[in-house]
């Protein structure tokens, strides 16, 4: 069977690739390399001795697009290809509102028009906002605090309507936690540009050596010991509830969003005892300020994606710190 990734040579797009090779499925990779490098696409073909397709391709671009649809059989589609960093929508919201929303849409009318209606979307738990208890489950009430979280709210939106007006969709729309770790074979992992925004990347670089101390962003908030909670969840377990999730959409139609976190939370100085134990690194912190917009705890209720796709986290995390730990030392300076 063969499956178009959007953003498939990102962070969780290529650890879904690995999945979806070894799976058998046949792999059509659409990616413009905005955040990525061609190198994730080589290495998950060496860890998987399998091969996939590579289009080096903008979603907006639908001429360009339409290629990868009219030149293959896909009868699916996960979508990943988006913009991703809060900071960044604040100060550039056009470009992330084209990018994703627009990006989107070209997307859903390619497949209208080549008649694949089952898709798997990239969501994220930003959407629930503000959540006022954990763990959170996928009938909390919706919101979002920044133009990221929004357009991750308005394509959920768009793609009930679609469903509404077309009742041959099947969409899974998969809301992550926080995707940290990395495969296990240390070839692939996240790469971020400059200085990481987020927790685990910046771990690794301080236990590398890249930079000095880790900055805690608060330790004043009602969690066990006052740092932020986070249900930080292995990038291939994510990776595998894709699969999960195509396996439903293509037996059945109708439009779910489905939570894909452990339902563990740990808070950042968990997160650096952990980091710590597993590698045997020391990480030197400060406290600083809060960040604005962060909330004290996010974890999820993730009985919905157990008993309706029949997956769950594997992975704990020791083995997060671990992997994530096992690229960096690989790969000190990325791909
Ligand atoms: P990533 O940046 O590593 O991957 C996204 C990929 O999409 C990149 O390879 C990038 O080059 C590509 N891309 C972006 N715009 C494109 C366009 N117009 N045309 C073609 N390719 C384009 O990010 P990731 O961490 O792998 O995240 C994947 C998806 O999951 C994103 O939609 C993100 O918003 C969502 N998500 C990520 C997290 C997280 O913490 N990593 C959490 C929740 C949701
Ligand atoms: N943190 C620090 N220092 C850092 C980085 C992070 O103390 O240098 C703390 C944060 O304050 C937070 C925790 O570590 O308490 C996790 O922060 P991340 O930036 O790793 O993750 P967030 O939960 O803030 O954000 C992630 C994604 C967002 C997404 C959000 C909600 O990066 O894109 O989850 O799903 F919107």
């Amino acid at each position: 069977m063969e499956i178009l990734v959007t953003g498939g040579a990102g962070y969780i797009g290529s650890h879904t690739c690995v999945e979806l090779l070894n799976s058998g499925y046949e792999v059509i990779v659409v990616d413009n390399l905005s955040n990525s490098k061609r190198e994730s696409l080589k290495r998950v073909q060496e860890i998987t001795g399998k091969h996939l397709k590579f289009y080096e391709i903008d979603i907006l671009e639908k001429v360009s697009l339409e290629k990868a649809f009219s030149e293959n059989n896909i009868e699916a589609v996960i979508h990943f290809a988006g913009f991703k960093a809060v900071g960044e929508s604040i100060k550039m919201p056009i470009l992330y509102y084209h990018n994703n929303i627009t990006g989107t849409l070209i997307l859903c009318e390619e497949m209208r028009k080549y008649n694949v209606k089952k898709l798997v979307f990239s969501s994220s738990a930003t959407v629930y906002g503000m959540p006022k208890s954990v763990p959170i489950s996928e009938k909390f009430p919706l919101s979002a605090t920044n133009p990221y979280g929004r357009t991750k709210l308005m394509i959920e939106t768009i793609l009930q309507d679609i469903y509404a007006s077309d009742k041959e969709w099947s969409v899974a729309i998969l809301r992550y936690f926080n995707p940290i770790g990395a495969h296990e074979s240390g070839r692939i992992g996240e790469d971020p540009n400059g200085t990481p925004n987020n927790l685990m990347p910046f771990i690794t670089q301080v236990a590398v050596g890249k930079r000095d101390k880790l900055s805690i962003f608060g330790a004043n908030y009602a969690t066990h010991d006052g740092t932020g909670v986070r249900d930080y969840i292995h990038v291939v377990d994510i990776a595998k509830g894709h699969l999960k999730a195509l396996e439903k959409i293509m037996k059945t139609r109708g439009i779910e969003p489905y939570n894909l976190g452990t339902g563990v939370g740990y808070s950042v100085l968990d997160v650096i005892k952990n980091f710590e134990k597993a590698t045997n690194k020391k990480i030197p912190y400060v406290i600083s300020e809060p960040r604005l917009g962060d909330i004290a705890e996010c974890y999820a209720n993730p009985i919905k994606a157990k008993t309706i796709l029949k997956w769950s986290a594997e992975k704990n995390i020791q083995d997060m710190c671990l992997d994530a730990w096992r690229w960096q030392i690989n790969n000190p300076n990325g791909y």
